[in-house]
C-alpha cells in the first residue's frame, strides 16, 4: 500500500502562493510513490468548535457538526501518514477557516485516544511582509500538542509574496520548503524500513 500525504490550504485564493508551495511539497511526495490529496478550506465552510464536548462523550471519531467540509477532510487526515498545512498570514495569524478545521480535528483526535499521534507533518506560511513567525509558531503548536512529528528545514517554513505567484521569486523560501518536503520523505522512509 502506498503511503499517503494530504496538504490542507487555508487560503481562499486558487492558484495563490500558499497553494503553490503546498503543491510543490505534494509533487515531491508523488515522485516517490505517495498517494496525495490537496484540500482547500480557504473558501469552504468550516464551522468553529462549539465546545459541546460530544466528541469526548461519543468517542466515535467524529464531530457532531457534520454539515460542512470537516468530516471528509478529517477522514482523509486520519488516513494519511503525512499532513501538511499552509496558510497566508492574515493580520499576523493563520486564516480562521484553517484554525476552525484544526481546532476540531485536534479535539476529536484527543477525545479518541490521540488519533493523530505520530503522524508526520508540519506547516508553511506565506506573507507579503511580516507576521510569518507568529503564524508559523501558531501552527507548529497545533502539531506539537497533537503528538505529531515535525522535521526541520534550513530555515523556518516561511516565504514572501503578495500577489498570487510572487512566492516563486523568493528563492530562499522555496528552497526551505523543498528541504522540508525532502526531510518529511526521508523521515517517512526511515520509519517504514
Ligand atoms: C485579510 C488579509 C490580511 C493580511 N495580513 C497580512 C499580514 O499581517 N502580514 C503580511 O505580511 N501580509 C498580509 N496579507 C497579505 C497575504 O499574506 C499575502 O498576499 C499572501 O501571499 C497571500 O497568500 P495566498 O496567495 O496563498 O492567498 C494579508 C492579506 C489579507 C487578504
Amino acid at each position: 500500500m502506498p503511503m499517503k500525504a494530504i496538504a490542507i490550504c487555508g487560503s481562499p485564493r486558487a492558484d495563490g502562493n500558499t497553494q503553490i508551495l503546498l503543491k510543490r511539497c505534494l509533487d515531491h511526495f508523488k515522485s516517490t510513490g505517495f498517494a496525495t490529496s490537496y484540500r482547500s478550506v480557504g473558501s469552504e465552510l468550516v464551522k468553529p468548535c462549539i465546545a459541546c464536548g460530544k466528541c469526548s462523550q461519543m468517542k466515535n471519531r467524529t464531530c457532531v457538526i457534520r454539515d460542512d467540509a470537516f468530516p471528509s477532510i478529517f477522514n482523509e487526515m486520519l488516513d494519511s501518514d503525512i499532513i501538511i498545512v499552509g496558510s497566508p498570514v492574515y493580520f499576523g495569524s493563520a486564516t480562521p477557516n484553517l484554525m476552525a478545521l484544526l481546532d476540531r480535528a485536534g479535539y476529536v483526535s484527543r477525545a479518541n485516544g490521540n488519533l493523530l499521534s505520530r503522524k508526520l507533518g508540519g506547516p508553511l506560511v506565506v506573507a507579503r511582509r511580516a507576521g510569518h513567525n507568529f503564524t508559523f509558531a501558531q501552527l507548529v503548536y497545533w502539531f506539537m500538542i497533537n503528538d505529531m512529528v515535525v522535521p526541520g528545514s534550513t530555515y523556518w517554513n516561511i516565504a514572501f509574496g503578495r500577489k498570487a505567484g510572487e512566492v516563486t521569486e523568493d528563492e530562499e523560501g522555496v528552497a526551505t520548503i523543498d528541504r522540508f518536503a525532502e526531510n518529511l520523505l526521508w523521515l517517512a522512509q526511515k520509519l517504514r524500513s
